[in-house]
């Protein structure tokens, strides 16, 4: 079927062939990739090496492939040497100096072009400052920063040095900040006195100030870039502002030549308790992959415009907005803010403004968007884009639709990509030039990914359409290496099962007739709203730490924006609050979680009781809060249950 039968399909069975004109540009199309997956499948090291060969500038080629005598620890080409801020900038200079690398817009609409030559020339100013400031290689320093191309050149400056970045998103709090930076030991903090988001300053650093107030003695210098120019708090001998720092640094900076193993980045990410875990990524290994799935995932050519909408404080914006989009010599948007100011347009203003050729950004998104119809992306030209993509989430078939049918206008391939913080790049995805696409799949996975669906056995699934585990049954080259500072953890949370040969990604996913991945949710308690991955240990620990709650259990149910809620269920120190008392409650909680980790944290809904329901064993019965958090009608037996009434007071019935 074309992609011009759409509004006479009306079944969940529609198919997207990828239209004719695009497969016809594509850079993979059906023969190379049959040959890719041959050669990955006859000879998993020969194409692992080859594509390492190809794509990443050596200053010491590589004699070993894949080292798995320390298994589940793997090591990719231990033996080779490069830098990474080396193969997204330098390599390009000969020929493509002055073309754009980063095309930046701010919240407030001041639009600045930066070319390979001059991101080139900030970020050695900057590695040079952070230089003076005594830090190098293998050093963690942390990112706090508004979405600004200096984000960016912060990560290239200490990949260029071999520092280890960590970055923090914007929107996390001090007290989220301060986890990190503890966790991490760093010794260095970039930072910016605020940012532009949703039209108001993002206080940064204060939040900053805040952070460093307790338990981040390791902290040495702070480095502030001027971005919104209100007064802040600058304290002499720690903190340094970013144009002091470079004024009258040399342009010039020679590359910290790492081995291939050396940790490029720590990205936080929550997992099932309520710490959050440094997953740390390696250097040669991660920008391979970055590198193939922005040339054949997004197709990127000499002449695209990537705009992937994603923050570089989440994995999606290090792989393609700070290092794919670079190491393939292209030119990627940054935008500063929300995508409601002025308007609901905003997004598809910048898309025609900057003529955006390729536009990634995550299903909650689109579905926000879509809430305000058909018109604003229909007043833009948005005939510049010819490629659409989707992360984050599983994508609701209407949705996929609208993006489709709107913003795609039937004639953009849609590329709905499935990876994770640890996978690095993306896994399992159409290719443009090649599959066909059907709305809510992410339909096979990229050619030497092992990825399967298993049963508790770790047996393979053959049955279509029965859900199971999903897995990664091969190491590859841009896994996370482990989880910083906890190496058991990183053992026990990924390869717990199947003998520990099998990377368990914490999804449960189906395959359908066409050998076709759906992706079901997740299997621990981890809850993904607007695309973001929170553990509901982590709300939990936050509500407890409040000085008037004893007991909480976090779960979700389904929104239709965000993909899924936060409800919680509060259990108080003193008489179960109602009426007023318990609106005033529930405001100063949600204020305390928006304190504690960041907004995104907030519960939707937070109901109070006189205590949890429970198994005899004393465990949470956290289906039966699921049943109530989503309104259901209860069907399980709760006669075991030791005062009844706690029910019907978290139903809002007593
Ligand atoms: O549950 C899957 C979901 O997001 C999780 C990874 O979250 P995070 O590490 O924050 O990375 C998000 C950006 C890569 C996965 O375990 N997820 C991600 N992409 C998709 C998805 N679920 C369905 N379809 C996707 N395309």
């Amino acid at each position: 079927m074309s992609s011009n039968d759409i509004s006479s399909v009306l079944t969940e069975n529609r198919r997207f062939d990828p239209p004719a004109d695009f497969v016809s540009q594509a850079r993979i199309k059906a023969a190379d990739l049959e040959a890719l997956v041959k050669q990955a499948e006859q000879d998993y090291e020969g194409f692992w090496a080859d594509q390492a060969k190809q794509h990443v500038n050596w200053k010491q080629p590589f004699s070993t492939i894949l080292n798995a005598d320390n298994a589940p620890h793997y090591r990719w080409f231990e033996d080779g040497v490069l830098n990474v801020s080396y193969n997204c900038i330098d390599r390009h200079l000969a020929e493509k100096a002055d073309k754009t690398a980063i095309i930046f817009e701010g919240e407030q609409g001041d639009v600045t072009h930066i070319s390979y030559q001059q991101l080139h020339d900030e970020v050695c100013r900057l590695a040079n400052g952070l230089k003076s400031l005594g830090i190098g290689k293998g050093d963690r320093v942390i990112i706090y920063m508004p979405m600004t191309a200096q984000a960016v050149i912060a990560m290239q400056a200490c990949a260029r040095i071999g520092a280890i970045h960590s970055v923090v998103f914007g929107g996390f709090s001090a007290e989220s900040l301060r986890d990190r930076i503890a966790d991490a030991s760093a010794t260095a903090l970039i930072t910016a006195d605020g940012g532009n988001r949703g039209a108001k300053v993002v206080e940064l650093k204060s939040a900053a100030d805040k952070a460093l107030e307790e338990r981040c003695d390791s902290i040495e210098h702070v480095v502030v870039l001027k971005r919104t120019g209100h007064d802040i708090n600058i304290q002499a001998g720690r903190d340094v502002w970013w144009h002091d720092l470079v004024a009258g640094q040399a342009s010039e900076c020679e590359p910290e030549w790492v081995e291939a193993e050396h940790p490029l980045f720590l990205l936080y990410t929550s997992g099932s308790t309520g710490k959050p875990k440094g997953i740390q990524h390696s250097s040669a290994g991660y920008l391979l992959s970055a590198i193939q799935t922005n040339l054949w995932v997004f197709d990127l050519k000499d002449d695209d415009i990537f705009w992937c909408t994603a923050d570089v404080g989440w994995i999606t914006g290090h792989t393609y907005v700070a290092y794919g989009p670079l190491a393939v010599g292209a030119t990627t948007v940054i935008y500063e803010g929300a995508p409601v100011v002025p308007d609901a347009g905003r997004f598809w203003k910048i898309c025609q403004d900057h003529k955006v050729t390729v536009f990634y950004t995550a299903p909650t998104a689109i579905r926000a968007l879509m809430k305000f119809g058909d018109d604003y992306p229909s007043s833009y030209d948005l005939s510049s884009i010819r490629l659409l993509g989707t992360v984050g989430e599983p994508i609701n078939p209407e949705a996929w639709m609208w993006y489709h049918r709107v913003i795609g206008r039937e004639r953009c391939p849609i590329v709905d990509t499935w990876w994770q913080t640890e996978t690095g790049a993306n896994m399992i995805t159409p290719l443009p030039g090649v599959t066909s696409t059907k709305p809510g799949s992410c339909t096979l996975a990229l050619p030497g990914i092992a990825a399967d669906v298993v049963n508790e056995a770790g047996e393979s699934i053959t049955e279509a359409n029965k859900g199971g585990y999903l897995v990664i049954k091969k190491p590859w080259p841009s896994m996370l290496r482990t989880i910083w500072g906890d190496d058991q953890r990183y053992v026990d949370t990924y390869f717990p099962k199947f003998d520990g040969k099998y990377y368990l990604c914490g999804d449960s996913a189906r395959k359908d007739e066409d050998g076709y991945y759906w992706i079901m949710g997740r299997i621990d308690d981890v809850v993904n709203i607007s695309g973001h991955r929170l553990g509901t240990m982590e709300v939990e620990s936050s509500l407890v730490a409040h000085d008037k709650v004893v007991e909480a259990a976090v779960v979700s149910r389904p929104h239709d924006v965000k993909g899924e809620a936060i409800v919680a269920f509060v259990i108080c120190k003193d008489e179960r609050p109602v009426g007023a008392d318990a609106e005033t409650m529930v405001q100063e909680l949600r204020n305390w979680v928006g304190e504690q980790i960041g907004a995104i944290a907030k519960p939707d809904d937070i109901r109070f009781a006189e205590g949890l329901p429970k198994t005899r064993s004393g465990k949470i019965m956290r289906r039966l809060l699921r049943t109530i958090a989503r309104g259901e009608e209860i069907t399980s037996d709760t006669s075991t249950l030791e005062n009844e009434q706690v029910v019907l007071q978290l139903q809002g019935k007593a």
